[in-house]
């Protein structure tokens, strides 16, 4: 996601704007970028990096003009360069736009608008959008807006002004927030309320598919040709709060995005009538994923569960020999690295001091090295011979919650790709890829179920002890669920495989130890059932993440937490949202500093 700050109206906008952009960093801050169109001219100024590094020498420009856009960027399509810092714009720089969302056919775009004589100046997929208004432009912005974004395939919140027309701006809503803000005599455009909290509370939310056109003394909101009617709502929240979305905290915003996080890591990839899937970043290694024999998979943390999911996914359904380990092990081992062998790294910061070594290591073996990652233009995205992004927008809280989402999502992905170079059928592939594409929904439901989770995070509020266990695919989910809640609440949890509870770990539990237990209906849960069995045998108390439906379950556990049917391979994506939850609401009853938990950072950059 990325930050969007706009102002029309009488006033000079250069600060207003400023300070709206600053608001919105924690949004995205790998470049940012103003266009001011005074007296019919435009000014632009871009920068790499934060807005700090490079205020004074904005401010020295002493940009005038009272129409105004800018941005701060999250990249998702191109690297973090001066080019691609937005705005964008058109052939004769005429035409600007600010957008957030990802383009997913701006390739074909990109090379019919070539053919058609538009020259391009960036690598993003943002500048096809100037391009197409370029082209359809025959007298009225809104309409070349309108007309170039039914081309469109992906999301967007878009800002569009020109100097063929200075006292008009565009703005274009589809999945990306876009809020305006009224005040006397002008309108603001921003991606949230922090933005412009400061110069107006009313505002005007916009829905998708709707298109504004703003004048300082006018609006018309339409929808497919016809004039929206829309209230204007007044902002209760706080700075603070605003840039939250109006969430306490970060995690649980992060939390709440979880849904939007798996859809956008799956946007433009699925090939459901094929029972494939396209992943860009490894058509370069297409060929030699063919002759992979072995995969080892690394990652610390978090990333590294997702790495123990992958394992079950790869083995599973693309029947390749998976291993793999945390990023501060593996460098130690002399792993049987043979022939045909391939690493896959994933952080979400890309920037793991942990994992960055082993994959400096890999690649002087000459292992073919593929990456996971959130962030474009990170080390690891650099460093790796091929690699897919997450797209899950920036994840603030030390606690990694949606980026897991989207690192499940491309592990997904992935087997699809490799089992179907291989002996998957496409019915199996049509399967998976339809059943992914339902994922999001059932997220959302069981977000939509969060006063459960909460109710039941107070009553066991007073332990000081949780055993997290799962089998197959969730018992990575354990280790996920414990991790999280003992990082977040300083409260004692592990997390460990069902079927070694009566190896040893079963002597702490009693009536003051209680378990959670991951035991969806899928092909170990008679399994799982027995090993409630010996926990409550032993007076211990048992937390069930359960299929929704199994009523049998409410007989042996204390408290049951119910989650919507998937596939198995799948059911990660699902089973780890009511723990998320669970450490959230746990950790404020606690009141925790939860965005920033004590001795912890978001990005380990030291080994
Ligand atoms: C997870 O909540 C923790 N913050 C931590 O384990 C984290 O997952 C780990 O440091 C890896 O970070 P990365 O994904 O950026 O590489
Ligand atoms: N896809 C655009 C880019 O990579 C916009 C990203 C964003 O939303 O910040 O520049």
């Amino acid at each position: 996601m990325c930050g969007i700050v706009g102002y029309i109206g009488s006033k000079d906008s250069s600060s207003i704007v400023l300070s709206g952009l600053k608001r919105l960093e924690y949004r995205g801050y790998d470049s940012y970028g103003f266009c001011f169109i005074d007296k019919g001219k435009a000014s632009i100024f871009k920068r790499v990096g934060k807005i700090d590094n490079t205020e004074k020498e904005f401010l020295e420009n002493n940009f005038k003009g009272n129409v105004c856009l800018a941005h701060d960027r999250w990249a998702t399509t191109g690297l973090v360069t001066e080019e691609n810092a937005h705005p964008h714009s058109d052939c004769k720089n005429e035409v600007f736009i600010v957008h957030n969302g990802i383009v997913e056919n701006y390739k074909e775009l990109k090379e019919k608008l070539i053919k058609e004589g538009h020259n391009f100046k960036s690598e993003t997929d943002t500048e096809v959008i100037a391009h197409l208004i370029e082209k359809y432009y025959i007298g009225k912005l809104e309409d070349a807006v309108k007309n170039a974004l039914k081309d469109v395939r992906g999301t967007y919140g878009l800002v569009v002004i020109s100097t063929r027309e200075p006292d008009k701006m565009v703005v274009a809503r589809m999945s990306s927030p876009l809020i305006i803000g009224v005040g006397e005599e002008e309108f603001l455009v921003a991606s949230d309320p922090s933005a412009i909290i400061n110069m107006t509370r009313q505002i005007i939310n916009l829905d998708d598919g709707e298109i504004a056109v703003l004048k300082k003394d006018s609006i018309k909101i339409y929808k497919e040709e016809k004039e929206s009617q829309k209230n204007i709502e007044t902002i209760d929240w706080d700075i603070e709060q605003a840039e939250k979305g109006g969430y306490e905290h970060f995690m649980l915003k992060e939390i709440m995005e979880e849904p939007i996080t798996i859809e956008d890591a799956m946007r433009g990839r699925l090939l459901e009538e094929e029972g494939l899937v396209k992943l860009g970043g490894l058509d370069s290694v297409e060929k030699d994923l063919r002759k992979i024999n072995n995969l080892f998979l690394i990652g610390c943390g978090t990333a590294h569960y997702a790495c123990r999911v992958g394992k079950y996914m790869l083995e599973e359904y693309a029947d390749i020999p998976t291993e793999v380990d945390v990023g501060s092990e593996f460098r130690y081992r002399k792993a049987s690295i043979k022939n045909n062998s391939a690493s896959i790294f994933i952080s979400q910061s890309g920037e793991t001091a942990d994992t960055l070594s082993c994959l400096r290591e890999n690649k002087e073996k000459g292992i073919l090295t593929l990456g996971i990652t959130n962030v474009v233009g990170s080390s690891q995205s650099r460093e790796t011979d091929a690699g897919i992004y997450t797209r899950s927008g920036p994840e603030i809280a030390v606690a990694s919650t949606k980026a897991f989402l989207g690192q499940l999502t491309i592990l997904s992905l992935i087997t699809v790709y490799l089992g179907r170079q291989r002996n998957m059928s496409v019915v199996m592939g049509k399967r998976i890829v339809s059943e992914l594409k339902k994922i999001p929904a059932l997220a959302q439901k069981i977000l939509d179920n969060k006063e459960e989770i909460k109710k039941i995070a107070e009553k066991y509020k007073d332990y000081k002890n949780f055993w997290f266990i799962g089998r197959k695919y969730n018992y990575p989910i354990a280790l996920e669920g414990a991790l999280k809640l003992k990082e977040v609440s300083y409260v004692h949890a592990e997390g460990v495989a069902g079927g070694e509870l009566k190896h040893g770990p079963l002597a702490l539990v009693d009536e003051n130890f209680p378990t959670i237990a991951i035991c969806p209906s899928d092909s170990v849960y008679e399994k799982m059932i027995s090993n409630i069995e010996e926990i409550k045998a032993r007076k211990g108390k048992v937390i069930a993440i359960a299929t929704e439906g199994n009523e049998e379950i409410k007989k042996i556990a204390d408290d049951v937490i119910y989650i919507p049917k998937t596939l198995e391979m799948l059911t990660p994506l699902i089973s780890v949202i009511p723990l998320h939850l669970f450490a959230y609401y746990f950790s404020n009853i606690l009141e925790r500093d939860i965005d920033k938990p004590k001795n912890l950072a978001k990005s380990v950059t030291v080994e």
